[in-house]
């Protein structure tokens, strides 16, 4: 095994971390908005597999990452789904809501999200094609509570209360809304490794407003749902799992879901992840995005200092959450120094 993510996710601790970037191709990059002017707008983008295999390559080609993560969005499986979807610029996406039982019943079969998903799969097959030998392809999908979100909202909500509203509402019916998506989830990541990802992440964005049992009914029990039948159709694959926020409840997720790596946002410290989670396993992310707008001398002391910290285990640098669009593309470069020379 030559690829240096897949070594760090088999649990392996090496001298320098692979390094990505969540929302690696993005606004940032000047070549990333001359491909999407090109596409019309984002979601043309998403389902166009030569540009978005075009815009997944572009940050491979400028910083020779590690690793390559398909280019799409979380919310194409509410859309795959039955859900309308549309993103308002500068503000975000839409979606048509859900309100009640009806609603949820209302959606398609979970096994039919491929209809719609078929895209991506090509744009899986023409990075397999396309990457360099050492460069690990990742694919994605959001983690049932965060696509609820949306799903219930509409929106990106600051503290989804439409969401906690309906599972206070009516339980069973909220229930019945995450078994839908985790089965889609299992389709659509089964369908990612067989078109060439060898990775796949979940993306729980929204995972940290979940408290108690809940963390435990609907960010945990998905996730462990989706990486058992994952483990059972594609042995060996690794799973990296994002429960954004978490807090103490980084503490054994690695261990209670399956995941192979638990990806960290900024709120905790590199240390506090070194002693609590990375006993566990495989620990990716913690970087303040920030320090890629800011750049200078606290940019290359935070890197080093997690990289330094982190050091002791199997470790995979990234972000704590997605590159912003007021990024300088030159701190990247300063970033993967500043990781190498740690
Ligand atoms: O990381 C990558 O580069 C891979 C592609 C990717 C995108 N979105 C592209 C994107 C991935 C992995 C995502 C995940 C995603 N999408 C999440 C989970 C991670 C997170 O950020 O918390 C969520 C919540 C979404 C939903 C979503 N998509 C929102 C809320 C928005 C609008 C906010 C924003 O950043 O603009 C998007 C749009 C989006 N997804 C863009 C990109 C590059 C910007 C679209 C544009 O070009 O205008």
């Amino acid at each position: 095994m030559t690829k240096l993510l897949l070594r760090a996710l088999a649990g392996e601790t090496l001298p320098t971390p692979p390094i990505w970037m969540m929302r690696q191709a993005g606004r940032y990059l000047p070549e990333y908005r001359a491909t999407r002017a090109q596409a019309g707008d984002f979601l043309s983008l998403c389902y166009n597999p030569d540009l978005a295999a075009e815009v997944t390559l572009q940050p491979i080609r400028r910083f020779g990452f590690d690793a390559a993560i398909l280019f799409a969005d979380i919310l194409l499986v509410p859309q795959a789904l039955g859900a309308d979807l549309w993103f308002v610029t500068g503000e975000g996406p839409r979606l048509s809501t859900i309100g009640d039982a009806a609603g949820v019943a209302a959606l398609r079969p979970a096994d039919r999200v491929h209809d719609t998903l078929a895209a991506v799969y090509e744009t899986l097959r023409i990075l397999a094609r396309e990457l360099p030998r050492d460069t690990a392809l990742i694919g994605f999908a959001g983690a049932p509570w965060t696509v609820a979100t949306y799903m219930i909202a509409g929106r990106g909500t600051p503290d989804q209360a439409p969401a906690h509203a309906f599972k206070t509402a009516d339980r069973p019916a909220f229930a019945a809304l995450i078994d839908r998506i985790t089965e889609a989830t299992i389709h659509y990541l089964s369908a990612q490794i067989e078109a060439g990802a060898e990775v796949v992440k979940l993306f729980d964005s929204w995972a940290g407003s979940l408290k108690g049992q809940d963390f435990d009914d609907f960010a945990v029990a998905p996730a462990r749902r989706i990486i058992a039948a994952l483990k059972q159709r594609h042995p060996g694959v690794p799973v990296i799992a994002f429960p954004r926020e978490a807090g103490d409840r980084y503490v054994g997720f690695a261990a209670t879901t399956g995941a192979d790596c638990v990806a960290i946002d900024n709120s905790v410290d590199a240390a506090w992840v070194a002693a609590h989670v990375q006993p566990d396993g495989c620990v990716q992310g913690n970087l303040d995005p920030r320090h890629m707008v800011d750049g200078g001398p606290g940019l290359v002391a935070e890197a080093q200092r997690i990289t330094r910290a982190l050091r002791g285990g199997p470790h995979v640098f990234n972000l704590g959450h997605g590159i912003t669009p007021d990024a300088d593309p030159d701190n990247v470069a300063r970033m993967i120094d500043a990781v190498r020379s740690a």
